[in-house]
């Protein structure tokens, strides 16, 4: 295995991106694992499932232990074995966020249905909208918000998860801040997603972007919107994906 690019972030959603086909997924642990045994590479896991269901998941999946969790949408930071978040990441995050305030207007809405509560979090509210509600609905609430002075993110995805959080609580966000945290270069840094909860990894910094073969039609259209050379729309699905946009960016050969 020859590798040409150094590679010191990896960082992945899971469902739909990491997870979909086991014997790749084996294959691309193999390789993750060799390179982080040989050039320390910081593996992450970008998730918008708390971390209780995280850890549900890599109960049942074979998964490398994670140098970080980014949980519950990026809301949440867990950097080596840690059980709490961030401190500094929880207090940015605090700054202006009126969840009871939040949850008051959302509750207006009859087409918000409550995601359960196992997904509800200190600084992530989520609900299931469905796909031909949502223009409609979206603008209101963000409209509601911002009259009550809320400064939230609204992201929507999978035609069915929206996701309240803080201002620049999002993945991409708390990627930056553990590129800052490691200081690792963006161009030695790869974020892989699949959906619309994964756009803001693409959005903030010049990271290698790999976008599986199986994403959304919201990750797509984004994608054709926003076109840069370091962005890779792979062809093949899930982690399968992931290795041809590595082999592209000329981190493995
Ligand atoms: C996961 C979470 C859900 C969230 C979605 C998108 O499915 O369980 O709460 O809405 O990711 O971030």
């Amino acid at each position: 295995m020859g590798f040409f690019t150094h590679l010191s972030l990896f960082v992945t959603d899971l469902d739909r991106t990491l997870i979909g086909n086991g014997a790749a997924l084996d294959r691309l642990n193999q390789i993750l694992a060799a390179y982080r045994h040989d050039f320390g590479t910081k593996i992450v896991y970008a998730t918008g499932r708390s971390r209780k269901s995280y850890q549900d998941l890599a109960a049942t999946h074979q998964l490398l232990t994670p140098d970080a969790l980014i949980a519950a949408a990026g809301t949440e930071i867990y950097i080596g074995g840690a059980t709490q978040s961030e401190p500094e990441w929880v207090n940015k995050l605090s700054i202006n966020w009126q969840r009871e305030q939040l949850v008051a207007i959302a509750s207006r809405f009859a087409d918000l249905n409550p995601q359960p509560s196992s997904e509800q979090q200190p600084f992530k509210v989520s609900y299931y909208l469905s796909a031909n509600v949502v223009s409609a609905a979206l603008p209101e609430l963000q409209s509601l918000c911002q009259a009550q002075q809320l400064d939230i993110t609204a992201i929507y995805s999978s035609n069915r998860d929206l996701d309240l959080l803080p201002k620049g609580g999002d993945k991409g966000r708390a990627v930056q801040f553990l590129r800052t945290h490691w200081q690792i270069d963006p161009t030695e840094t790869v974020v892989c997603g699949d959906a619309g909860d994964d756009i803001s990894l693409y959005e903030y910094g010049d990271e290698r972007g790999i976008i599986v073969g199986n994403a959304d039609p919201e990750l797509r259209l984004w994608h054709e919107l926003h076109r840069v050379s370091y962005h890779y729309l792979a062809v093949a699905e899930y982690a399968v994906g992931i290795l041809e946009g590595l082999q592209y960016f000329q981190f493995v050969s």
